[in-house]
């Protein structure tokens, strides 16, 4: 089924009428597709799933495309970014075209679906403007630090799950509350990515959230614990290129602390109350560990 989802996002794209679109398009390495599966899993019966899976892939590459901007990401799954190969100019349009040909295929559907995900649309961004204002400092409030993720990665997730509850006419709002809670748990799950894993494995260089400004949740979570002095060495490390040094040391503050088990067990508490919304299901649990155990 995730092969349709492949050629339908081919010629979705194709049917845009510019080659060189096309083109720069074929150049993006696919990502994992997590919300095509997770809507494909949800719907399997549904004959519209294939085609609402392309068009939230469509959205989610638009939106990675403006965050390697915003972010100023050299590399993106693995590969260098459209705006490190092509320059900014070229990805905000190949974003621009990639969203509103989505939000043109989504008029064929259910008005509360196609609500539903543009509406998450315009969380994700203003989750993003969030996320580059808190960015400015150095942030220890968790709640508002959780506002801004469930709007930047758990909303569009979320409308995912809805959507394709009503394509396969089950409970919307419990696989919303699914969709939320497993949002959240990924985005989570990438912050402590960003400090663990390799930078090969990653894509991305380590340590580039702090690097950039962002005070994930470990951050959050150690500042807490260190000591005034400690806490000063991590505040003036804050949105700097870190030296080797300033890594080791960051890293050994987060093991002495635990820092990592204890966001796992974070995003653990998320997925339990994902999976207690739509009550046992063996393909949305192995979507759940998927996203747990996941190494990039
Ligand atoms: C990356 O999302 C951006 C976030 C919301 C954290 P994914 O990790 O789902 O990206 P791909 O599509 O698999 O590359
Ligand atoms: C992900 O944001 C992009 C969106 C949710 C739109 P991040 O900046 O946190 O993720 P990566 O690390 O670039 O994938
Ligand atoms: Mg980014
Ligand atoms: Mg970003």
């Amino acid at each position: 089924m995730l092969e349709r989802v492949e050629a339908i996002i081919a010629q979705l794209v194709d049917e845009v009428g510019y080659a060189n679109a096309s083109k720069l398009f074929a150049k993006l390495s696919g990502g994992k597709r997590l919300r095509a599966r997770l809507i494909l899993t949800i719907a399997p019966e549904a004959p519209t799933a294939p085609l609402l899976g392309a068009i939230v892939e469509l959205i989610h590459a638009a939106s990675l495309l403006h965050d390697d901007v915003i972010d100023e990401a050299m590399v993106r799954r693995g590969v260098e970014s459209v705006n490190a190969t092509h320059g900014s100019k070229m990805a905000i349009m190949l974003g621009d075209i990639l969203y509103s040909k989505a939000f043109s295929e989504l008029t064929s559907f259910d008005p509360l679906i196609s609500r539903a995900i543009a509406e998450s649309v315009t969380k994700l961004s203003v989750g993003e403007m969030m996320d580059v204002e808190m960015a400015n400092a150095f942030n220890t409030d968790r709640d508002l630090y959780l506002k801004m993720l469930y709007l930047k990665t758990a909303t569009l997730i979320e409308s995912c799950a809805y959507s394709a509850a009503i394509l396969a006419g089950k409970d919307a709002d419990a696989y919303a509350t699914y969709g939320k809670n497993l949002g959240l748990a990924f985005q989570i799950v990438d912050d402590i990515l960003d400090i663990t894993a390799d930078e090969a494995t990653l894509g991305k260089p380590s340590l580039n959230d702090f690097s950039e400004g962002k005070v994930t949740l470990p951050y959050i979570d150690l500042y807490e614990r260190l000591d005034h002095e400690q806490q000063k060495r991590l505040l003036n490390n804050h949105a700097k290129v870190l030296s080797t040094e300033e890594k080791v040391w960051i890293r050994t503050k987060m093991d002495e602390n635990s820092i990592i088990e204890h966001s796992y067990k974070h995003a653990r508490v998320l997925c339990d109350e994902a999976i207690g919304a739509i009550g046992d299901d063996v393909a949305l649990r192995a979507i759940i560990e998927s996203v747990i155990q996941r190494s990039h």
